[in-house]
C-alpha cells in the first residue's frame, strides 16, 4: 500500500499503546477541484480519459450529480485505478442488520417530544455497518430526497469495504477514533470532528479504540455543501479551507474482499477478487472530507436575544425550494454569550422544521440533565420544546455578565420533514418514558396587575 506521503506502517506503528493515524498528509478546501496521485505520473494531464491511462490504469468517472446539473453543484471525480469497477461479480440480497431506509413506514409519525439514551454495548465483533442502528427518517430514497438518523456502536474494525448509493454518510464520532480508508485516501476521525463520505464512494472503518460510537446522518437528497453566507459577508461559519480531502492512497490486494452496497434500502454483497480501493491517483470534486467542528467561527448576537440555531449551520442540503433544507447540520459549539437583558439558552419554540440532537461531550445549555453524550432527542415538527425547568429558572435570574459556554458539543440534523420512528427506535429499551415531565413544574408567573 501507499499512500502519496504516509506508509500503512508509518500509520499504526506510531502513538504507542494506542492507534494513531496522526501525521496523515491532507488537501485543503471545500468543494475544491482536488486532484491527488499516490505514484508519481499516476494523474493524466490536460485530459480526463486518454487513450491508455498512465501506468496502465483504468480511468473511470464517479458522478455525484447529474452530468447536466449547474456547475456550482456539479459534483464528479475522475478515478485512476488498478481494477475497473466495473469488474466484479453479481450483488445477492444479504441481512440488512438493524439499518432501515425511506420511506419509514413501520410506525406513525410521532408528535411527542423524544429522548433516548446511548445505545447498549453491542455483542463482539461488531464492526460499523453491523453497528449501524437506524432511528427513523423521512423522505424515500429511490427518489432521493429526504434523510436517515443513525447511530453507530462498534467494537472491531471492517474486513469488509461499504458504499452506499442512497445517499452521502455524514459521521459524527461520539467516542472512539476512526480511521476511514476510502478509494480516495485514509481519513483520520475523531469525537468533536465529522467525515463526509459522499454517496457511492467505498470505504472502510477500521477503529483507533477498543470501540467507537456516533451518529451518522444519511442524506438522500443534494450534496452538502456549505451554507451561504449572507450579510455575514465573505467569511465565517464552517471555513471552506478548514475541510479536509485525503490525499491517494491505494490497496494493491488480489484475493477475495467482501463488498457491501447500500441500494435502495437493502444491503448487497459480493465477494470480489481484489480490493477496490484500488484508486492510484484521482481528480475532481466528488471527494470525501473530515472536518473539526472546534474550528467553527460562531456567529452570534452582541446586543440581545438570542439568534436562530441556522446561524450555527456547519453544511446544508438544499431542497427544490430556496432556503429550505433537507437537511441541515448544525453545531452547538464553544462560545461566549453576551446577550443584555437575554433569555441566553435556546429559547422556547415550535419549529417547523424537525430536530434531532445529539451531544457529543459535556452539557447542552437548554437541558440539565437527562441528554447525555451518545444519547439523543428528537422534537418533530411543531412540537413544542425549549429549556426545562432548572435551566429557565437559572437563566431568567442570572447575572448577565459575559459567559463562557466551553464544556459541551452538541449538534443538530434539522430537516424539512418530520422523523418517522424505526420500530426498533419507538421500542428501545433505551428510550426515555418520562422526557415530558423535563417542562413540569414550570411555575405559573403572569400577574396581570403588576
Ligand atoms: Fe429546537
Amino acid at each position: 500500500m501507499s499512500d502519496g506521503g504516509t506508509s500503512r506502517a508509518s500509520v499504526f506503528e506510531r502513538g504507542g499503546a494506542r492507534k494513531t493515524a496522526e501525521g496523515l498528509t491532507y488537501l485543503s478546501g471545500f468543494g475544491n477541484e482536488h486532484s491527488s496521485e499516490a505514484v508519481p505520473g499516476a494523474l493524466p494531464e490536460g485530459r480526463n480519459s486518454p487513450q491508455r491511462a498512465p501506468l496502465g490504469l483504468y480511468a473511470e468517472q464517479l458522478s455525484g450529480t447529474a452530468f447536466t446539473e449547474p456547475r456550482a453543484h456539479n459534483r464528479r471525480s475522475w478515478l485512476y485505478r488498478i481494477h475497473p469497477s466495473a469488474a466484479h461479480p453479481a450483488f445477492t440480497r444479504t441481512d440488512n442488520g438493524a439499518i432501515r431506509t425511506a420511506p419509514f413506514t413501520e410506525t406513525v409519525p410521532d408528535p411527542n417530544r423524544l429522548r433516548w439514551n446511548p445505545r447498549p454495548e453491542p455483542a463482539p465483533g461488531t464492526d460499523f455497518l453491523a453497528g449501524l442502528w437506524t432511528l427513523g427518517g423521512n423522505g424515500d430514497a429511490t427518489q432521493r430526497t429526504g434523510m436517515a438518523v443513525h447511530l453507530y456502536h462498534a467494537n472491531s474494525s471492517m474486513d469488509r469495504v461499504f458504499s452506499d448509493a442512497d445517499g452521502e454518510l455524514l459521521i459524527v464520532p461520539e467516542r472512539g477514533g476512526l480511521l476511514l480508508h476510502t478509494e480516495f485516501g485514509l481519513l483520520h476521525v475523531e469525537p468533536a470532528h465529522v467525515a463526509l463520505i459522499p454517496r457511492g464512494v467505498r470505504f472502510r472503518v477500521e477503529l483507533l479504540d477498543a470501540s467507537a460510537r456516533g451518529y451518522v446522518c444519511e442524506n438522500y437528497g443534494a450534496p452538502f455543501h456549505l451554507p451561504d453566507l449572507g450579510p455575514i459577508g465573505a467569511n465565517g461559519l464552517a471555513n471552506a479551507r478548514d475541510f479536509r480531502a485525503p490525499v491517494a492512497a491505494y490497496e494493491d490486494v488480489e484475493g477475495p474482499v467482501e463488498v457491501v452496497n447500500k441500494f435502495c434500502g437493502n444491503l448487497w454483497t459480493a465477494t470480489y477478487d481484489h480490493s477496490p480501493l484500488d484508486v492510484v491517483a484521482w481528480h475532481g470534486n466528488h471527494v470525501p472530507y473530515i472536518y473539526d467542528l472546534r474550528r467553527f467561527n460562531v456567529i452570534g448576537t452582541i446586543s440581545y436575544d438570542h439568534p436562530d440555531p441556522s446561524i450555527f449551520t456547519v453544511l446544508t442540503s438544499p431542497s427544490d425550494t430556496p432556503g429550505l433544507a433537507g437537511v441541515d447540520f448544525v453545531v452547538f459549539a464553544p462560545r461566549w454569550l453576551v446577550g443584555e437583558d437575554t433569555f441566553r439558552p435556546p429559547y422556547f419554540h415550535r419549529n417547523v422544521m424537525s430536530e434531532y440532537m445529539g451531544l457529543v461531550e459535556g452539557a447542552y445549555d437548554a437541558k440539565a440533565e437527562g441528554f447525555v453524550p451518545g444519547g439523543g432527542s428528537l422534537h418533530n415538527m411543531m412540537s413544542a420544546h425549549g429549556p426545562d425547568r432548572e435551566t429557565f429558572d437559572r437563566a431568567s435570574a442570572a447575572e448577565l455578565k459575559p459567559q463562557k459556554i466551553d464544556d459541551g458539543l452538541a449538534f443538530m440534523f434539522e430537516t424539512r420533514w418530520p422523523v418517522t420512528l424505526t420500530a426498533q427506535a419507538a421500542g428501545a429499551e433505551h428510550l426515555q418514558q418520562r422526557y415530558d415531565d423535563v417542562w413540569q413544574g414550570l411555575e405559573r408567573h403572569f400577574r396581570p396587575l403588576q
